[in-house]
């Protein structure tokens, strides 16, 4: 796996940043629906990228994310003014990122590092700027210079039209089921990051909003694509690449 790579590239919501951050902003604003409104919104988030690419109907990732918090609230019958849901939803721009995930970018100083998300250029310019991830990454890439989201092929076509490398010379982190095959079935090979669902407590028949989101979306996809490797921590990665006797 180590021969050969050039670059890696790293998602961002759920992978560098944890979009549990949001909770705590959200529970002040509609106290005891935290967790609740967290799950839904990321859910819905999601959904409203596939469904508008699919539609071929793109409206950028901070809108959409706009648009998912409104939906949740109404569903929720909370009733928030569009400056309220817009004031919220600016906890996005602010996201805690995980523990491992600067030991894993110092880790990997030697190489071209980047990210690609989802995220819309302003909402990932304050992101990397306010976590003081700014010198980390050569490029940070946002799938709006090509109006289309991951899993689309035209999103991780970024990666080698910017750097100039082959799929095969890229390693892709993620920890987004979609996200992991999507990038697997493009070429690139694919480190899955286990925040969640992989943990093995026993899940209790009645889950909480929390275990829910972990079983929709914290499990590897039974679709043919699969990450090369998994790992529990970021903090691994720099490991697995050294080369011998570093
Ligand atoms: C990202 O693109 C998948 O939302 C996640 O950063």
């Amino acid at each position: 796996m180590r021969q050969g790579i050039k670059a890696f590239v790293f998602d961002a919501y759920g992978t560098l940043y944890d979009i549990g951050s949001v909770e705590q902003t959200v529970e002040a604003a509609f106290p005891g629906y935290g967790s609740l409104i967290t799950a839904v919104w990321r859910m819905k988030q999601l959904e409203y990228t596939w469904l508008t690419s699919m539609m071929g109907k793109y409206e950028d990732f901070w809108v959409l994310t706009k648009r998912a918090l409104d939906y949740t609230l109404r569903s929720l019958h909370l009733d928030a003014t569009a400056h309220r849901v817009e004031c919220i939803a600016a906890a996005y721009f602010h996201l805690r990122p995980y523990d491992d995930a600067r030991h894993c970018l110092d880790g990997l100083i030697a190489h071209k590092r980047a990210i690609l998300s989802n995220g819309s250029p302003a909402m990932l310019a304050e992101l990397v700027k306010f976590s003081g991830f700014d010198q980390c990454f050569d490029r940070v890439l946002s799938v709006d210079t090509k109006q289309a989201f991951k899993p689309a092929p035209d999103a991780y076509a970024l990666v080698g039209e910017t750097f100039g490398v082959r799929p095969n010379e890229v390693v892709f982190v993620s920890s987004n089921g979609f996200d992991i095959c999507g990038a697997k079935s493009f070429g690139f090979t694919v480190i899955r990051v286990a925040r969640s669902g992989d943990r093995d407590k026993a899940m209790r028949r009645r889950v909480d909003e929390r275990a829910l989101f972990d079983l929709l979306r914290g499990r590897a996809e039974t679709l043919n694509y699969t990450a090369d490797l998994t790992v529990r921590s970021l903090a691994e990665i720099p490991h697995i690449f050294e080369s011998p006797g570093a």
